[in-house]
């Protein structure tokens, strides 16, 4: 991932920003795969969501990133803050020189991204059941950059924007769905932070609010009186056999599955199977 190399330069005088572990680089990797030529851009979009992290870390309180200690657990706060700026900052004179459209493009996705971690803070405030506002959420925070970086690229590559669009906001909320998935089913190891995290931080993710649809009575009022709590490995076990009995583990799994077919869809005349390739992987991962 060349784009990274490009990113490192950047910041390279920058010494807390040494201590940043890299992650999957889907992004840059899906803006490289359409526009090969197009390293810069990755390399700055990746600046972007790494500064994103950066605050989130700060507002989500978390102590690991990526199975390593978070920049605010390192140094605090305000350094986390800080240095979130600057890599924004720097990306943003960079996505200057990429003209006008890419730069509307991947900035108004920063836009809906920022209004989509407020949505997710204040959606975490009580336990939340209307899935389309979970779907708008993570459609805001997490598909806007993904969107935005596949329409970017085929911008610069002269390609129809809105094919790609539609493929990159169709991997991006599988990819959450997923990622909301794994904080259930994987462990700690594996996830690089303790697993079960999102409900104890009031995240109602989409097997929450379908577990507590199909549950009885009697085990909704058992699940509301663990909302937001620390769990015990007795309590996790409970919220992860009755999503296990009452199928929805697989029920969200074929949701995200299906979004992947609808992505690999809207670009399959184009014949890119790198594209294919990691449609496929955001829902086959363990971590
Ligand atoms: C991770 O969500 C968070 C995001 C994808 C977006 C965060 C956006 C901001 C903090 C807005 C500020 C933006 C900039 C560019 C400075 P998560 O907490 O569900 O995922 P995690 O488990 O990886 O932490
Ligand atoms: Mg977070």
């Amino acid at each position: 991932m060349q784009f990274y190399d490009i990113l490192d330069d950047m910041f390279k005088d920058f010494e807390e920003y040494k201590d940043i572990h890299k992650g999957k680089g889907v992004r840059g990797t899906l803006i490289t795969t359409i526009s090969p030529k197009s390293n810069k851009l990755a390399a700055v979009v990746e600046a972007i969501h790494l500064a994103s992290l950066l605050h989130d870390d700060v507002i989500d309180e978390a102590d690991l990133r990526r199975g390593f200690p978070s920049i605010n657990a390192k140094y605090g706060d305000f350094t986390a803050v800080m240095l979130g700026d600057i890599i924004y900052s720097r990306a943003f004179y960079e996505l200057i020189d990429f003209g006008e459209k890419i730069a509307k493009t991947v900035s108004n996705a920063v836009y809906l991204l920022s209004q989509g971690e407020l949505e997710d803070v204040n959606l975490s405030k009580e336990m939340n059941l209307d899935k389309n506002k979970y779907l708008n959420m993570i459609y805001k925070k997490t598909a806007s950059l993904i969107e935005a970086s596949c329409k970017a690229a085929a911008v610069a590559e002269g390609l129809n924007e809105n094919d790609f669009g539609l493929y990159g906001k169709n991997i991006g909320i599988a990819f959450q769905i997923i990622d909301d998935l794994l904080d259930v089913t994987q462990d700690e190891k594996t996830l690089g932070k303790p697993s079960m995290l999102d409900f104890k931080e009031g995240k109602m993710t989409l097997p929450y609010i379908y577990l507590y649809e199909k549950l009885d009575e009697a085990d909704k009022e058992k699940l509301k009186s663990l909302y937001k709590k620390d769990l015990s490995e007795t309590e996790k076990n409970w919220i992860k056999n009755k999503m296990n009995e009452l199928g929805i583990i697989s029920k969200c799994y074929s949701e995200a599955k299906e979004l992947v077919e609808n992505a690999k869809k809207a670009i399959q005349k184009y014949n890119i199977p790198k594209l294919e390739i990691i449609a496929n992987k955001i829902v086959d991962r363990k971590f």
